[in-house]
């Protein structure tokens, strides 16, 4: 089994407390259904897909399995992350499909046009340098391949308010934002054309209900026998906190597709 390293972000009891509110081998909010409609009909079928932050690995099995996909492979900077959704995709029988790669922060270890589609739920928000990373999705996208998927994206720019620092040092994860803008023009002038951003800062305003009630109650109680007093709290406070910043409309989940031409 993973070891539960505590010099890793993503330790086992955060594991287990992001799974508790987003379902089993999730680590982002929405489920299959987000994943649906992020995907917005884009046939996958035959496709070779790149899943760039990868986590527990329950998307790249629902990518093979529901959307058709011919082969994905999983990266993520974790060693813990990477054995979990290798374990997943082996249970699921998809492990021929699926592959997983232990990867550093930085380029993409793939050669040029090695994929039709690169898909990231919710992980660009992890890596600084957002212009370098799009400039390496296109290098390994083929011609007419399509990047998609969903960020954590901010409001405004500069300082953050009070209320959003207060949240940020709650997460205890290494984040970097951007605005809907910054996004579009790095996009852009990586080379991507057809660049669309939905924002879904009023869906998660409503999910972020759904999570709370999640960690709240009879619920709350079974996570505090799984982690312990201490550590539910601590969930449920930094799901308060991003609750406020979600209803101040400061944190903006967005959905984004762009295309090689
Ligand atoms: C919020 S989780 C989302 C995981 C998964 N996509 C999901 O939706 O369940 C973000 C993931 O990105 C990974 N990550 C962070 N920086 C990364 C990088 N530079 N390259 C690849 N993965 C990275 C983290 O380890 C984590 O698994």
């Amino acid at each position: 089994m993973p070891n539960s390293d505590e010099t890793y972000e993503y330790t086992e009891d955060f594991i287990a407390a992001l799974q508790w509110m987003w379902g089993d081998g999730y680590l982002s909010p929405g489920g299959p259904q987000e994943v649906a409609v992020l995907l917005d009909g884009l046939d996958l079928t035959g496709c070779d897909v790149l899943d760039i932050g990868s986590g527990l690995g329950a998307i790249d099995v629902l990518l093979v399995q529901e959307h058709g996909a011919n082969n994905v492979v999983g990266i993520d900077i974790e060693p813990p992350l990477i054995e979990h959704a290798r374990q997943r995709a082996v249970k699921a029988g998809v492990a021929e499909q699926v592959q997983y790669r232990l990867v550093e922060p930085g380029p993409l270890p793939f050669e040029d046009g090695s994929f039709d589609v690169v898909f990231s739920k919710d992980a660009i928000i992890q890596i600084s340098d957002k212009v370098a990373l799009y400039q390496d999705v296109l290098r390994v996208l083929r011609a007419g391949g399509v990047f998609v998927g969903s960020d954590w994206l901010r409001s405004g720019e500069g300082e953050y308010s009070d209320q959003f620092k207060e949240w940020l040092i709650a997460v205890q994860l290494t984040f970097d934002m951007k605005n809907l803008e910054q996004t579009r023009s790095a996009l852009e002038r990586a080379g991507f054309v057809d660049v669309k951003l939905k924002d879904r800062n009023e869906w998660y305003r409503q999910e972020i209900k759904n999570e709370l009630a999640t960690l709240s109650g009879r619920n709350y109680a079974e996570l505090i026998k799984r982690i312990g007093e201490e550590k539910a709290a601590h969930r449920l406070r930094s799901s308060t906190l991003k609750q406020r910043v979600v209803e101040r409309g400061e944190l903006r989940p967005t959905h984004f597709s762009a295309h090689k031409t």
